[in-house]
């Protein structure tokens, strides 16, 4: 199979259409039998739930080249399980997870044409994403839903490719105790719209979110969770109810213990121990793991040892395991990686 003829290195975090999507309809109580579409065009009455209430959930993977050339996703049934988490808190019906699973097989196998080469630092990024699409005027959940896989080309998620980065410590609140900040929710990204053009207009990549209770513990970011390295070496990760428990976040967590033999703390963290760890990096599965090299709390800074010019040594040999891993040039432990050909 031919690649497309794309500048792989020059990619950044954006959408590029792609010639196949998956699309299944759910109706009268059922899923439909789905398929592959070249439509790339949602049409859907102007009442349509989630254009009213925005009922909608989605999810984030991606498809890897590896080593010897094969076409891999990574731990798809997580994001199966976690998918099945935000539709039945948001009263949407469940997509079965094999059939998730069967769709994003689907989808990778139709666009390998676009699947990046091995080496050249880009992936395919995968969106599945569910909808009420039905008319819906009385607050309540639609009748009818949409889901949907389609794939993207991308870089690095944040501009300038792995380089430390620089956060602020966010005046606004991304998600509400007992609210839904642990799934993948569309609205809790509508409220942070705000919160992140605020953060880049002084100059800053990212939100550093606090728990709204209380404003003294570590949350996430709009689109990562926190990893700290303490001074002798310890991964210490915010354990909260109210954040999205990532996959690269539960990967890294065994990957530290299991692989590199490192002691691991998920626990709350406190915005005033902050100043004290040695490192300090975003996961995710767009970040991947994003050095941060400065925490700005209103005009104060916290500069981690790390600095601004290289990730730290143990966010190095996390990302170079986890990466290596996905790429097939480190084993993966048992059901990682899901081959498609
Ligand atoms: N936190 C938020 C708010 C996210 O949007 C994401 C992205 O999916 C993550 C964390 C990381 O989760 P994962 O590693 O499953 O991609
Ligand atoms: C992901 O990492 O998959 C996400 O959904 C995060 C988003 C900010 C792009």
């Amino acid at each position: 199979m031919e690649k497309k003829n794309i500048d792989w290195s020059n990619l950044g975090f954006g959408y590029v259409q792609t010639d196949k999507r998956y699309v299944s309809n759910y109706r009268n109580g059922a899923w439909d039998e789905g398929g592959l579409t070249e439509d790339a065009n949602v049409v859907i009455n102007e009442c349509a739930g989630v254009l009213q209430y925005s009922q909608s959930c989605f999810e984030g993977l991606k498809a890897y080249t590896t080593q010897d050339g094969h076409i891999v996703t990574f731990r798809p049934d997580l994001n199966a399980a976690r998918m099945e988490d935000s539709a039945k808190r948001l009263e949407m019906p469940v997509f079965p997870q094999d059939r998730f699973i069967e769709a994003v097989e689907q989808v990778v196998a139709a666009n390998a044409a676009y699947v990046p080469p091995y080496g050249s630092g880009a992936t395919m990024y995968l969106r599945p994403y569910m909808f009420g699409s039905n008319p819906v005027i009385g607050v309540k959940p639609a009748d009818e839903y949409q889901f949907r896989i389609f794939a993207t080309p991308v870089g690095p998620y944040f501009k300038g490719g792995v380089r430390p980065l620089t956060i602020c410590v966010s005046d606004f609140d991304r998600a509400a105790p007992h609210g839904t900040g642990h799934l993948k929710a569309g609205l809790n990204y509508a409220m942070s719209l705000h919160a992140i053009m605020t953060a880049h207009a002084n100059g800053f990549d990212e939100n550093m979110y606090l728990d709204p209770a209380t404003r003294t513990k570590v949350e996430e970011t709009g689109g990562a969770n926190f990893l700290f390295v303490t001074k002798d070496n310890k991964v210490v990760t915010p354990k909260s109810d109210s954040i999205l428990p990532s996959i690269t976040r539960r990967s890294l967590v065994y990957v530290a213990k299991e692989y590199l033999g490192l002691e691991v703390e998920e626990r709350e963290v406190l915005f005033e121990e902050v100043k004290d760890f040695a490192e300090c990096g975003l996961c995710g599965t767009a970040a991947v793991i994003s050095p941060v090299g400065k925490i700005v709390d209103h005009g104060k800074e916290i500069c981690m040892p790390s600095g601004m010019s290289e990730m730290g040594a143990v966010t190095k040999k996390l990302y170079e395991t986890l990466t290596g891993i996905q790429m097939g040039r480190i084993e993966a432990p048992e059901g990682w990686i899901h081959v498609i050909e």
